[in-house]
């Protein structure tokens, strides 16, 4: 679409993801679509009349890297790139397996990372990143520690990745959502999730925390 903000959405087959893509959509965005699994992603571009969409895993950094420039050539340019790549772990330090934390650490953080170091020699001059941390990043829970470090990781690595792209204009968002009613904690990869109070409402929160700071192209801060 010519007149609208030309997106990727990463994770755009979970519950985020799904909602990022369908509220930009709505908003005069022109979407590309990544995913895991093939059979939603299939789906939820047919939804989003035939947008591209590419499956990727998040172990494959290399693919995740790669996913900006073929939204670029697939949309004729790219002006921002929303990541929501992500799976809850639970349980204490001495419980989680090093496979299970370097899981953790792989889909939370290092996809993340690579999805970005890809995207940013393509983005276009006032490009936006944003991508999904959590509330865990401000408040640890006891049975997180490897989800929460993760979190926060990635919420580091943004930090001095937004300081660096400051004189090009490149804002890079990141998204500290709260807890939300799509079911997150309960695909966890490893351990099963304390009990929790109910989540916020997922499209008001996506909308007001994602959408719009990234149909907006929010300034660097
Ligand atoms: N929901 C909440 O309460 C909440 C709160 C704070 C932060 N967050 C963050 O928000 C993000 C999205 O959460 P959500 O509620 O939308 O969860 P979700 O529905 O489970 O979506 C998770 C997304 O991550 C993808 N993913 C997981 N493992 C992957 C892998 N190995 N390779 C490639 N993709 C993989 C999933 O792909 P497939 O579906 O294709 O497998 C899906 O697109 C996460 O980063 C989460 O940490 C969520």
């Amino acid at each position: 679409m010519a007149d609208g903000r030309r997106v990727l959405v990463v994770g755009a087959t979970g519950a985020v993801g799904g909602l990022a893509a369908r509220l930009l959509a709505d908003r005069g965005a022109a979407v590309a679509l990544a995913g895991r699994d093939r059979v939603r992603l299939e789906e939820r571009s047919r939804g989003l009349d035939g947008c591209p969409a590419l499956p990727f895993e998040a172990y494959d950094l290399e693919r995740c890297a790669a996913l900006a420039p073929w939204a670029a050539r697939a949309l004729g340019g790219l002006d921002a790139v929303v990541v929501t790549v992500g799976v809850a772990g639970f349980g204490s330090a001495e419980e989680v397996t090093n496979a299970a934390a370097e899981h953790l650490m792989t889909v939370n953080a290092l996809a993340p990372m690579a999805v970005v170091r890809g995207a940013l020699p393509v983005l276009g001059a006032a490009g936006s990143v944003a991508v999904v941390t959590g509330a865990i990043v401000d408040r640890p829970m006891r049975g997180t520690a490897d989800y929460a470090a993760a979190k926060t990781a990635l919420a580091a690595w943004l930090g001095v990745v937004r300081r660096e792209q400051r004189g090009r204009g490149t804002s890079v968002l990141d998204v500290r959502l709260p807890h939300l009613d799509t079911g997150f904690a309960d695909r966890a990869v490893v351990g099963s999730a304390p009990s929790l109070p109910p989540g916020g409402d997922a499209a008001t929160e996506v909308d007001r925390l994602l959408v719009t700071p990234v149909m907006s192209g929010a300034a660097p801060t």
